[in-house]
């Protein structure tokens, strides 16, 4: 069966610059620990996009599907495409300049591992879910971050985060599509599958191991998202395989719009 995946167009030129600045207006009137929790959430996030060629090139050396191949092409076009996009923000955010993020891309690839969580790449149809199981979450976590902080620092920056967010979901909808189309025999085994990731993302948030390499990459900041986070986005895992009822729109509402007790936005 022909499947092809879908991908949002966008220039990022048209969107930032590389030289792009932030008018001193907006950090004074962005709400108190805006502009600090944002660069220290982008100091983090820039570099969860760059893992993304590591794991593209990870998965062509173990082999996949034609159909996968051909949305992972896309797949990595975007994610670097994020990945320069964040730059121009963190540097127009932070000041930090290019040639610093390169050193600091180039420290976290010598201590990449994908050992602690190898074992849950078995085949193909466990890689979509959890690449569906971490662009589902990124869609929500980027939605957040945009009403949070990349709304409060003029029109370019906002604009990213609205990409992200688009990309994010088209991202989650490809991977769903490719299990609906390459494994509809693996439907019964979603839900088992999914529980795996969760108990695994939790055990290295308990450790505090990140390994660089995509996957789970949101095990570093569980104490970022409600505590019903991962049961409410395998919902819409398991409803867009059409194996599951959506979650209430309050419930799903309540994946960006959630903050702590006592707090204006989620601390970084
Ligand atoms: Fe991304
Ligand atoms: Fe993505």
């Amino acid at each position: 069966m022909a499947i092809t995946a879908k991908q949002n167009h966008w220039t990022l030129d048209s969107v930032i610059g590389l030289d792009h600045t932030i008018a001193p207006d907006y950090f004074r009137s962005a709400p108190a620990q805006v502009a600090e929790n944002f660069e220290r959430l982008l100091s983090r996030d820039v570099f969860s996009e760059a893992d993304a060629q590591f794991l593209y090139d990870w998965l062509l050396v173990r082999g996949v599907s034609p159909e996968f191949r051909q949305m992972l092409d896309r797949w990595l076009e975007d994610e670097l495409k994020h990945y320069q996009g964040l730059r121009r923000c963190y540097r127009a955010l932070s000041g930090v300049t290019y040639a610093e993020m390169d050193r600091e891309a180039q420290a976290r690839a010598q201590q990449r591992n994908i050992a602690p969580i190898e074992d849950l790449l078995v085949d193909e149809f466990s890689i979509l879910l959890l690449l569906a199981y971490d662009e589902i979450g990124s869609t929500y976590s980027y939605r957040r971050d945009l009403a949070e902080f990349y709304r409060h620092f003029g029109k370019a920056i906002a604009r990213i985060g609205q990409h992200l967010v688009r990309d994010e979901g088209q991202h989650f909808s490809n991977a769903a599509e490719l299990i609906l189309a390459l494994y509809p025999e693996r439907l019964k085994d979603v839900e088992a599958t999914l529980a795996k990731f969760d108990v695994r993302e939790k055990q290295l948030a308990r450790t505090g191991s990140y390994h660089g390499t995509f996957f789970l990459d949101h095990a570093q900041e569980q104490a970022r998202f409600p505590s019903d986070f991962n049961a409410i986005t395998m919902q819409v895992i398991q409803a867009r395989l059409g194996i599951a009822a959506m979650p209430s729109q309050e419930r799903l509402t309540r994946l960006w719009q959630w903050k702590p007790a006592g707090c204006e936005f989620v601390p970084v």
